[in-house]
């Protein structure tokens, strides 16, 4: 299952979405980490850090952070571990590497989720922030989770859900949708990130919806797949491998 429909305004097919979207976010990214902050008025790593605490994150775990952009969850989970030594980051973005390596000192891999460039078994945690959306298959990218993680290993997905509610998702639209955008391409005065701050909506309007994203877990075999949403539209998705 696709975690949106193919977007035909930005590219044409599975393939033309992959090279769309590495060109997107390596554009994009020297500008992330300042439209984060506009976004979300400057919260970003600490809600990142609470949330990988509640999903279990604890010291001594090795974790793989998937979609890692440039780092914010790492970053977080860095300040959990105690250090960065233990962290494996994977993002198919060249681009996006250059900053997160610019952040962190840790391994870094080119790579997608959907095919990931670890061995079996090798982690206790995998994050994944923002970036569902992107995957080519849901089904796909959760098997690869789960043949990544060790026995009993720990799985957070974090993602922007579209409200349930018309007045919330007006709301949303107008926001995300809007000034999100507009003030990110203003004050990093780059076109760029504008362009990946609205495309960053679109793909939440068009996301399928969280029960599916669930079903999807069980199916690759997670258990105790949960889904929680803050203010409704900040879902963090928790599971675990038998
Ligand atoms: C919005 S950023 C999220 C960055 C970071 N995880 C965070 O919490 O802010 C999305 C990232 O997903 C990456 N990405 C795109 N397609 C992907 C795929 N198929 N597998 C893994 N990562 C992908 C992009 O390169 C980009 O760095």
């Amino acid at each position: 299952m696709q975690p949106h429909p193919v977007l035909a305004e930005h590219y044409p097919d599975g393939a033309g979405k992959r090279a769309f979207l590495t060109s997107l976010f390596d554009k994009g990214a020297p500008f992330y980490d300042t439209a984060c902050r506009i976004g979300f008025f400057g919260t970003g790593l600490q809600y990142r850090q609470m949330a990988l605490k509640r999903a279990g994150l604890r010291k001594g775990m090795k974790l793989l952070d998937v979609a890692t952009g440039t780092g914010l969850v790492a970053r977080a989970a860095s300040n959990i571990l105690g250090g960065a030594d233990d962290i494996t980051c994977v993002d198919p973005s060249p681009g996006m590497l250059a900053e997160a390596r610019k952040n962190l000192s840790c391994t870094m891999l080119e790579g997608v989720a959907d095919d990931l460039p670890v061995q079996d078994a090798g982690f206790d945690f995998l994050s994944m922030g923002y970036a569902l959306r992107h995957v080519a298959s849901l089904k796909q990218a959760f098997s690869e989770y789960h043949r990544a993680l060790k026995p009993g290993g720990k799985l957070m997905i974090l993602e922007v859900s579209k409200p349930a509610s018309a007045l919330g998702m007006i709301i949303a639209k107008a926001y995300f949708g809007g000034c999100v955008p507009a003030a990110a391409r203003l004050l990093t005065g780059s076109p760029d990130a504008g362009k990946m701050m609205s495309y960053y909506w679109e793909t939440i309007e068009q996301c399928v919806a969280p029960s599916l994203i669930i079903e999807s877990l069980e199916k690759a075999g997670f258990l105790r797949v949960k889904r929680m949403a803050r203010m409704g539209i900040f879902s963090e998705y928790t599971a675990e491998k038998a």
